[in-house]
């Protein structure tokens, strides 16, 4: 899969842009703050209708003005196209193929990236918030139902939290709180489920990968840990036990939304542990793993997007990536074309100085 043509219309520092892609590798150099990662951020938001740099919409939107525009013209095995609008009152608009999209859901499954920036580098040591999102967007991209179930989730989540805080000033019953219950573990255990299943096949791909980089030498184990047990009456059990607890606190102290992924190496846990070479090395494996993922998932190659990543990494790390971004379409931002990037075989070069291609 490919992005042929991009267009974006008063999207960040983007005026107007429209710019035709080669299927290889794209190479955007610029200066600092020029507008490098926003257009990554736009071909990233064509995939899972969101920012990864923010979940403030308006901040897409070029100062002073109303409305976004994003259009992309990708191949997969024919031409494809989709088209966002983002509206500083909050509507937005998708259209697959010149169809409107009813709801977001529709966007997934059309078009898959990977997206690789310095933060991934910190996916390891940071909390587990980041890597709940990590696991959470990659199945999004080739699940679009996981999606639903976590609306729903967090839906019933924030209802069933406002119900805790009426409990404790008596404006409700107790006995109210057991119909969100049921909800609440309905979807609850799909998503872990699902969680699971998609951990247990990142944990064959990252170790296999991570055994490649490190010439054999470590040995890499991711693990889910889910906060409650994956059985429907445990979780509806603990929260039963939790009740006074949430109560006074307000909120739910069980459940999925407090999960976390585990890395091992060589048996130590990674995220105290690991140095920051094995944190680093960790998180490239694991991006790795997610582009072959989706491959194998989708049987289209992801658009791999690396933002200023090249020199951040060592050499040898640097190596591996290489061959990966040879596979894939690749878009590829950096400040300065230094030996790494010089030696890859670009298929396209552009300047980007102050939102426009030079
Ligand atoms: N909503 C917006 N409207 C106009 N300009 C914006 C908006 N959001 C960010 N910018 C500008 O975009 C630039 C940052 O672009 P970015 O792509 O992050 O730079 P880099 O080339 O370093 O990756 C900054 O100059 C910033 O002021
Ligand atoms: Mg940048």
């Amino acid at each position: 899969m490919y992005v042929k043509r991009l267009m974006l219309k008063n999207f960040r520092c983007y005026e107007e842009l429209d710019v035709e892609l080669s299927p290889h590798i794209n190479i955007i150099h610029g200066k600092n703050a020029q507008g490098k990662t926003n257009l990554l951020e736009a071909v990233y938001y064509c995939a899972t209708g969101r920012s990864h740099r923010t979940s403030y919409d308006k901040e897409c939107i070029r100062y002073d003005q109303s409305e976004a525009m994003i259009k992309i013209w990708y191949e997969k095995y024919k031409e494809e196209q989709l088209e966002i609008h983002i509206r500083k009152n909050g509507r937005k608009s998708i259209a697959v193929n010149g169809y409107p999209a009813r709801r977001i859901n529709e966007l997934f499954g059309c078009f898959q990236v990977v997206l690789f920036s310095p933060e991934d580098l910190s996916l390891i040591k940071s909390g587990p918030a980041k890597r709940r999102k990590f696991m959470d967007m990659e199945i999004c991209q080739v699940d679009p139902v996981y999606l639903y179930q976590l609306q729903q989730y967090s839906k019933v989540l924030r209802q069933r939290n406002q119900l805790l805080k009426e409990i404790a000033k008596k404006a409700a019953t107790k006995d109210t709180i057991f119909a969100w219950d049921e909800q609440l573990v309905s979807y609850g255990v799909k998503i872990m489920e699902r969680r699971r299943q998609f951990t247990e096949q990142l944990r064959q791909y990252t170790s296999r990968i991570h055994r490649q980089i490190t010439h054999e030498e470590e040995t890499l184990s991711i693990t889910y840990e889910n906060n409650v047990p994956i059985a429907a009456s445990d979780f509806q059990r603990k929260l039963e036990e939790d009740l006074a607890r949430d109560i006074r606190f307000g909120s739910t102290a069980s459940g999925p939304h407090h999960d976390d992924l585990a890395m091992w190496i060589n048996g130590a846990d990674v995220r105290v542990y690991g140095s920051q070479g094995q944190q680093r090395t960790t998180a490239l494996s694991m991006k790795l793993a997610e582009l072959s993922m989706m491959k194998e998932e989708t049987k289209y190659s992801p658009v791999l997007l690396l933002d200023d990543v090249m020199s951040e990494l060592d050499q040898e790390r640097q190596w591996h990536l290489a061959q990966y971004i040879q596979e894939n379409q690749t878009i590829l931002t950096c400040t300065g074309i230094e030996d790494s990037i010089r030696r890859l075989p670009a298929g396209k070069v552009l300047e980007v100085r102050k939102g426009k291609i030079v």
